[in-house]
């Protein structure tokens, strides 16, 4: 087996594949009520994108996580996962989701062979979570958190985006579920991208959370166990059976131990998240080029990852908001 090497010696073996642009939710960081989603046409369908992780398993591709949009936006999504668990290489499936409709769809996912789901909540209050999300399903999601723990689709992993002067005053919160319902909490610090609602510079940093967190509840205690492929590095508070992951997406820089490359929904290889650059692969899928030309593209797609991003020094991705490269 080759692997997938980029030009700055980094063992690309992760996927994350936007399977929809498409959300039943507006959250005020990601898209503008404005958006508009792209056609089905444009759209790769599931044997599309099996294909696509076929020729990237050959490559040494393993992993790979479903995002969006809403993954669950997406009918019938088992059977996409079904069609890549019996891709031979290929050794985990995960999905990020907003958790919406998890409960409906659980069983049927974990049958199919999906292995853990990462749930986006950002506030535990009904009136701050509709003000973010621009909806009133916060006991859907906070059920649907329950039933993936039932069903075992686990570590279940949340992942929580602190704005300033929005949710900043539930870091606490949060971080308390770890010690009263075993949650696994992930800050992850605001990105800010094209298209979205909020564009002003709202940053809570990692540290500025850890520091709020162990005034209250004590010193954090590093934690190495966590099955993880990236950059979180996770910690447990005093007496806490969960534990709390921070994402310094913009504070600390962590693209030189980057493993990953992403899918958009309309096939298109982005090498990094915060990078335009995109490499078109839906085109020779659909003139069905062998499984060994695609290879080739997905390693021209590695070739031009560039060794770090440049969100510190102030510009930000122009061209696509979160929901069409895969969050
Ligand atoms: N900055 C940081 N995180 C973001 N997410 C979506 N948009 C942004 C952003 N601009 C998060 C979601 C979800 C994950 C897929 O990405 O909250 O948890
Ligand atoms: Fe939907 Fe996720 Fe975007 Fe929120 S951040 S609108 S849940 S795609």
């Amino acid at each position: 087996m080759t692997n997938l090497i980029d030009s700055f010696d980094r063992q690309i073996d992760y996927m994350r594949i936007s399977v929809t642009d498409r959300c039943d939710l507006r959250c005020i960081y990601c898209a503008a009520s404005s958006f508009q989603n792209q056609s089905h046409e444009n759209t790769l369908r599931y044997e599309e994108i099996a294909r696509v992780v076929e020729a990237a398993a050959t490559l040494g591709v393993t992993k790979i996580r479903l995002t969006g949009g809403e993954p669950l936006a997406r009918l019938h999504l088992d059977r996409l996962v079904a069609m890549l668990v019996s891709i031979p290489g290929i050794e985990e499936i995960s999905m990020t989701t907003n958790g919406t409709l998890l409960t409906k769809y659980a069983a049927e996912l974990k049958a199919a062979g999906l292995k853990r789901v990462n749930i986006s909540l950002d506030s535990l209050k009904p009136d701050k979570f509709a003000y973010i999300t621009g909806s009133d399903k916060l006991n859907e999601v906070l059920h649907s958190i329950d039933v993936a723990n039932d069903i075992g689709l686990v570590p279940v992993k949340i992942n929580t985006v602190i704005l300033k002067g929005i949710n900043d005053d539930e870091i606490t919160d949060f971080a308390r579920k770890t010690i009263t319902d075993c949650w696994n909490v992930r800050f992850i610090e605001h990105m800010p991208f094209a298209g979205a609602k909020k564009q002003d510079n709202d940053l809570v940093s990692s540290q500025e959370i850890m520091d709020i967190i162990s005034k209250k509840y004590g010193e954090l205690q590093p934690h190495h166990s966590h099955i993880g492929n990236g950059p979180a590095k996770y910690f447990k508070l005093p007496g806490a059976n969960g534990t709390v992951g921070f994402i310094g997406a913009v504070t600390e820089c962590f693209c030189s131990e980057c493993n990953r490359f992403r899918l958009t929904s309309d096939g298109k290889l982005r090498p990094c998240l915060l990078d335009d650059d995109e490499v078109d692969i839906r085109e020779a899928v659909r003139r069905g080029a062998s499984i060994e030309e695609l290879a080739k593209i997905i390693q021209s797609a590695a070739s031009v990852k560039r060794a770090q991003h440049s969100l510190d020094s102030g510009s930000k991705p122009s061209v696509r908001s979160m929901r069409q490269i895969g969050g």
